[in-house]
């Protein structure tokens, strides 16, 4: 069967410019960076320094300001580690109930390491943040906020220019997971003014296991890096004793993944070239097709119907979505079922399981009508698996 794929959100195909770039490194280059003084090292050194330049100028941050990770998970994980070392038990951080893994977890750790509590974030019945929810829940003890600038299953924006602006008049940290924005929407850091953010290459058509956390120089200057080791000191004595080089280094311990830098400045500079209003354009007419064709099927209960990005979440009544998720499998149509990694967002919806339809650039509406017609055959379910 054809493939229709439309779990996007989970990870994306990648264009061929992408690929070239990564077998290019390792066909012509393959040294390593910031290491070596002979003339291929160099090469590497300015392919790297070249694809954070364009990193920063893609979310108009600053070149010192960008720090290669291995995705998503390990920029929160760092930014709640740093932040940490100023928290104690009268503190607070607020989270929404809709956050993935990667923006709780790295949380519930700092909370046990220094006692300060996690508070969620009210949502409104469709399931969204509200400004008048953020400002109720702000208040003295509030140190840190970190919150979705897409979420993940509900894929509704959040409106970070304007929550920020509460945040720092709390004087509050920002925090911001981007991954399922920067794919899609235009992301600005200076205009939203967050003090963090990250995001992960692959879900924007880059490789797997690079990332990108976004942080404030002046807040990365106080930062303590996780992850020590060479390529990230000044100097350390047998007594000790050891200094840290300025950022972005200080946070970039051991050899980098410099083809995956490489891939995703290619991977960003495919996006700037189609553009992102044209690309959500696409994506918002792709999920209004497809919520108009789902709504005809009487048994198809859709949990956003007004989300603002390209992902649907729903669930064929009676069919859990796993088995679902299966079947249209079995019809050649990928999309992710399950929790999504949104292990909390079951107290809003009110179901732990979902399926999650995700559209991207290279979607068409052909593809949709494919959809469609698999998810009609929820009812031969039985049929199809036990006959
Ligand atoms: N974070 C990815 C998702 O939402 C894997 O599917």
């Amino acid at each position: 069967h054809p493939l229709v794929y439309f779990d996007n959100s989970a990870t994306t195909f990648k264009p061929q410019s992408v690929i070239d770039a990564e077998i290019e490194y390792y066909t012509h280059i393959s040294t390593n960076t910031h290491r070596g003084d002979y003339d291929l090292a160099q090469k590497a050194d300015n392919y790297y320094d070249q694809a954070r330049s364009t990193v920063a100028k893609f979310i108009n941050a600053n070149n010192s300001e960008v720090i290669f990770t291995s995705g998503t998970t390990m920029s929160m994980n760092q930014i709640a580690y740093g932040l940490s070392k100023n928290l104690n038990a009268e503190d607070e951080i607020l989270l929404t109930l809709e956050e993935h893994a990667s923006n709780t977890l790295p949380w519930f750790r700092v909370s046990e390491m220094t006692g300060c509590k996690i508070k969620y974030i009210p949502v409104d019945e469709e399931g969204r943040i509200t400004l008048e929810n953020v400002k109720k829940s702000l208040n003295e003890h509030t140190k840190i906020v970190t919150i979705a600038y897409v979420t993940n299953v509900m894929g509704y924006v959040n409106n970070i220019k304007e929550i920020t602006k509460l945040v720092h008049e709390a004087n509050a940290i920002m925090v911001c997971d981007g991954a399922q924005a920067i794919p899609h929407i235009k992301v600005d850091v200076k205009d939203l003014d967050v003090d963090f953010l990250s995001f992960s290459g692959h879900k924007c058509l880059g490789p797997t296991g690079i990332g990108v956390l976004y942080g404030k120089k002046k807040l990365l200057e106080k930062m303590e890096p996780l992850i020590l080791g060479g390529g990230m000191n000044s100097s350390f004595s047998k007594d000790g004793e050891f200094g840290y080089l300025t950022s972005p280094y200080k946070f970039e311990a051991g050899t980098q993944n410099i083809a995956g830098a490489i891939g995703l400045a290619k991977a960003l500079e495919y996006l700037d070239k189609i553009g992102l209003d044209n690309i959500h354009q696409h994506e918002l007419e792709l999920k209004k097709y497809a919520i108009s064709k789902l709504k005809e099927i009487p048994e198809i209960e859709i949990y956003n119907a007004n989300s603002d990005s390209g992902i649907i979440a729903f669930n064929y009544k009676g069919v859990h979505a796993q088995d679902m998720g299966t079947l249209l499998g079995s019809k050649g149509i990928c999309v992710r079922s399950g929790e999504h990694c949104a292990k909390l967002l079951h107290n809003v919806i009110g179901t732990n399981s979902t399926l999650r339809a995700s559209f991207y650039l290279y979607n068409t509406f052909e593809e949709v009508d494919a959809f469609i017609e698999a998810c009609k055959k929820g009812s031969d379910f039985l049929d199809v698996f036990f006959a």
